[in-house]
């Protein structure tokens, strides 16, 4: 029951905690945005599956975790939207549509919350891979050396990011009209509501490191971009932007 509490803890700490600067935002869907929302048009948003066993991440995020953080709040986050639509014209719309309907809507901040939650998790998922890490190659390894200097110090001002992302959060990699740019998002924002197209990002919300990290982020955020960044996701998405 503990968890179920902590779940619950979370969605009233993001609900309370939400700020949004996007009132005033083009909110701009990417085409390929249904890559982590798993949308039917006629049903309830299904939470998506995991695209790697829960111990694929060993060790550095143990199953513990994700059983936790996939099977007990993204889950939550996927429920909740479903319980927020029931009986509104969002009934069976896409996730990535729920996203930009309560996107700046005040009377709408609980729907935002979850529905950005759930597409965050969805596309955090996918931005590892077992084995992941290295080095990128093709367009993206040269965008970024175009964009930050060097892979190194994308690494640096990516980690300094996500590691001083005040509270809970997210650190983004994000494809801008001429170059890449590192941003960071709180709570439950994300690029997608800010007509930003994202490429791989990090939770930073205590949930997703905590039982295996404590408060060691720094330590979470390097074995993040050493072992775990899935650069084939980014590369895609970044075609694709
Ligand atoms: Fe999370």
């Amino acid at each position: 029951m503990e968890d179920r509490e902590d779940t619950e803890l979370e969605l009233a700490m993001t609900r309370r905690d939400f700020i949004v600067g996007a009132t005033a935002t083009a909110v701009a869907l990417s085409a390929n945005a249904g890559h982590s929302g798993d949308a039917s048009e006629t049903g309830p948003i299904e939470l998506p599956p995991l695209p790697y066993a829960e111990n694929a991440l060993d060790p550095y995020i143990s199953s513990r975790t994700l059983s936790f953080h996939y099977g007990k709040h993204h889950r939550a986050y996927i429920d909740t939207t479903n319980q927020l639509i029931v009986g509104t014209e969002l009934a069976g719309s896409p996730l990535e549509k729920i996203v930009a309907t309560a996107t700046g809507d005040a009377g709408r901040v609980p729907l935002f919350n979850a529905a950005a939650q759930a597409w965050n998790h969805g596309f955090y998922w996918k931005s590892m891979r077992p084995r992941g890490g290295g080095s990128p190659s093709g367009m993206l390894a040269a965008r970024i050396d175009a964009s930050f200097g060097s892979l190194k110090r994308f690494k640096e001002l990516f980690t300094d990011a996500a590691t001083t992302q005040f509270g809970s959060g997210w650190a983004w990699l994000v494809a801008g009209a001429r170059e890449l740019q590192i941003v960071k998002t709180s709570n439950a924002d994300t690029p997608i509501a800010h007509g930003q197209k994202p490429l791989v990002t990090i939770d930073v919300w205590e949930h997703a490191y905590y039982l295996d990290y404590q408060n060691r982020r720094a330590e979470y955020v390097g074995a993040w971009l050493d072992h775990l960044v899935n650069w084939d996701f980014a590369s895609e998405n970044l075609v694709q932007a």
